[in-house]
């Protein structure tokens, strides 16, 4: 085991506020992880901060009318202050703004020019003649070259996820004139990535611990191979490049932000007072550096950055990176820009942080994207922290008030049944502890949950109610092994459930516990507790009706509008057309492709062999059963080497996921 351990959480853009997907995908898990750590009394330091720079920046205060400066100082403090109020415990939030941090990429940068490791190109770039600039990244927008999806960006596209180049899209639009952009020679900076593979899949190879959505994708860009990629941009807004034939050329946002890591870090050792502390977590081998990110940050955490630090040779490399896949919302993508989304400062303002702590770590998508819901959410708090957890600490408490007058009673001659119950503390010990070293926190909350249903279905079996008038030794360990129970839950769910965990402590008159000392043997006999609080209040119906009403508020405001209708045909046009019902039988992904998926469909006469445009919308194995409708005599077409016999219908919302159009007549049937 390292002696250090160094955690770092994406540094979220300082250009909105933070929503409920930002927390599933980064800050919770890491948190967890961090005050599982901590509580393990192991040297752990947790960095974060904003990212004040790039484009997303710079067009959020193009929009507002405001300098950039305004934008990040605005949303820097909110972020950093919902941040703590929600519980996240960073030790340090900087900003990529600050004056460390441009002297530490500066020198990050001047290291590796230096050992001439960048190079230089001159090329054409589009230019926008009346705004006068360069447009880089999401400056421009144009159909993807991939997929044909007409909003794509500059840098990537949103429908199929291709990164892209400004100079790749099809039919470019400046996003600051809406002129079209024309070509411009200039000059940048490349990190030559095509150079680096062999390195980076070498030190990528013996990675096997690392999660397979990460593995996956870090393959997928390999077997690709991978393109040099500039580090320099023509923007006003950034870390000046520190060269001189390099004016109005600030460093590419995604070179100097996850240098700022290193610098929190560096600002952190000035706070405590021991400026040079930072390079024993960045410099020394015996430091776990550890990256909590989204998928979308998977390729520059796992390849980008690591080939920086590789180059630059002083730093360590990261031990794993367990990026998360993505939260959806009711059922939907979750879309900022369309309103779509749960805004943390408003849930805290109606919900107490370890509310959401606990759904939202219920379902952290994993291994997969996985849903949010308002019903859900309701459901988790009612049926697991109210009435399992919450009714077992409250029962218990409550009734060492009443009838052992607050004090812990002794355990005298207990039976199979109390050591089972007082066993389970220690297996759900090492099963949560087993979790949280793997980055399982669902596992880690389920299982601990279940500690208190273990202990809650014991209260029930035992009926301290009846044995307290027949047999007081038995009601007397009864309630021994339930407030042993309860100490040890008040540790183990501490990571998850801070503020509600310190309350229990509070009530069971116990400060904090290490987690290596939780035990079967956590309070004394004879010493004192409270009387039950509520810990959990239900809630209602109603309150989440108000929810998805405001959701779909948020959505009416920023509803993106219907595909404009198309020119009228006649009735001849259409029947040339014939729609037959199918089932699909047979579905799976094509090789090398992100987009297709390639059926088998019975179409009651014959089968069909058709490729549909729909992965990353399912899953190919939810595809098998589904009723279709086929365009049956669209003639036949090779894609990917794969001839497609027709087509399957399918919808497409103004989010822009696709969905299969269903019939419920059987295989054959004309539609008509
Ligand atoms: O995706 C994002 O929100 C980026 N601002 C994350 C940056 S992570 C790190 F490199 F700083
Ligand atoms: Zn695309």
């Amino acid at each position: 085991m390292s002696k250090r351990i160094l955690v770092t959480s994406a540094l979220p853009y300082a250009n909105g506020p933070i929503h409920l997907g930002h927390l599933a995908g980064a800050y919770l898990p890491s948190d967890f992880y961090t005050r599982y750590q901590r509580l393990r009394g192991r040297k752990i330091l947790h960095i974060c901060g904003s990212d004040e720079h790039g484009v997303p920046i710079t067009i959020a205060a193009e929009k507002e009318g405001k300098t950039p400066q305004e934008i990040v100082d605005r949303f820097h403090e909110r972020n950093k202050s919902v941040f703590r109020k929600f519980g996240i415990s960073f030790d340090y939030y900087g900003r990529t703004s600050s004056e460390v941090h441009h002297k530490t990429s500066q020198e990050f940068f001047l290291n590796l020019h230096k050992k001439g490791v960048f190079k230089k190109k001159r090329e054409e770039q589009l230019y926008d003649e009346k705004a006068e600039m360069f447009l880089p990244d999401r400056y421009v927008k144009g159909t993807c070259p991939v997929c044909g999806y007409e909003e794509a960006f500059g840098d990537q596209c949103e429908k199929c996820g291709s990164s892209l180049s400004p100079a790749e899209l099809i039919d470019p639009l400046s996003m600051l004139s809406g002129d079209k952009p024309s070509l411009r020679e200039t000059e940048h900076w490349y990190l030559p990535l095509g150079e680096l593979q062999a390195d980076l899949e070498k030190w990528l190879d013996n990675k096997s611990d690392w999660k397979p959505n990460v593995l996956g994708q870090c393959k997928s860009w390999l077997n690709e191979g991978l393109n040099d990629r500039a580090v320099t941009r023509d923007l006003k807004w950034g870390v000046p490049v520190p060269l001189e034939d390099a004016e109005n050329k600030v460093l590419y946002v995604w070179f100097d932000a996850p240098i700022g890591y290193i610098s929190a870090t560096r600002e952190w050792a000035e706070s405590q007072g021991d400026p040079n502390a930072w390079r024993e977590w960045w410099m020394n081998e015996d430091t776990d550096l550890i990256h909590f990110i989204g998928k979308d940050n998977i390729v520059f955490h796992c390849i980008m950055f690591p080939a920086m630090l590789m180059q630059h040779g002083d730093y360590i490399l990261p031990k794993n990176v367990p990026a998360n896949e993505f939260l959806n919302l009711e059922g939907r993508k979750l879309s900022t820009s369309r309103g779509w989304a749960v805004w943390l400062e408003e849930a805290l303002e109606r919900y107490e942080p370890d509310l959401l702590r606990y759904v939202l770590g219920s379902i952290l998508p994993e291994a997969k994207d996985s849903d949010f819901s308002w019903r859900d959410f309701q459901s988790r708090i009612n049926s697991e922290l109210a009435d399992i957890l919450g009714n077992f600490i409250f029962r218990t408490l409550s009734f060492t008030d009443r009838y052992f007058d607050g004090k812990v009673p002794e355990l005298v001659n207990a039976t199979e049944k109390d050591k089972k119950a007082l066993y389970a503390i220690k297996q759900t010990k090492v099963a949560a502890e087993s979790a949280y070293e793997r980055f399982r926190f669902r596992e880690a909350i389920a299982e601990t949950m279940n500690l208190a249903r273990t202990g809650n279905r014991y209260f029930t079996e035992m009926e301290p109610w009846k044995s307290r008038k027949e047999n007081s030794q038995k009601c007397a360990n009864t309630l021994h092994v339930s407030l042993q129970i309860s100490a040890a839950l008040a540790t183990l769910f501490t990571p998850v459930l801070p503020g509600k965990m310190k309350q229990l402590r509070d009530q069971l008159g116990m400060g904090e516990v290490a987690w290596d000392n939780v035990s079967d043997l956590m309070l004394k006999a004879g010493s004192s507790v409270r009387a039950g609080e509520i810990l959990f209040a239900k809630i209602e119906d109603d309150q989440m009706e108000k929810e998805l009403e405001r959701l779909k508020g948020n959505v009416e405001a920023g509803q993106k509008d219907y595909e404009p209708q198309k020119k009228p045909i006649e009735y001849g046009e259409f029947a040339k057309l014939d729609i037959r019902a199918g089932r699909i039988e047979e579905a799976v992904a094509v090789e090398k492709s992100k987009k297709l998926i390639q059926l088998r469909v019975d179409i009651g006469y014959e089968k069909r062999t058709i490729l549909a445009g729909v992965a990353g919308h399912y899953e190919p194995n939810k595809l098998v059963g589904m009723s279709v409708c086929v365009v049956a005599n669209l003639k036949p077409k090779k894609m990917m080497g794969i001839e497609s016999q027709g087509m399957v219908l399918m919808a497409e919302d103004r989010e822009g996921q696709l969905c299969i159009v269903s019939t419920d007549a059987e295989p054959g049937s004309p539609i008509m």
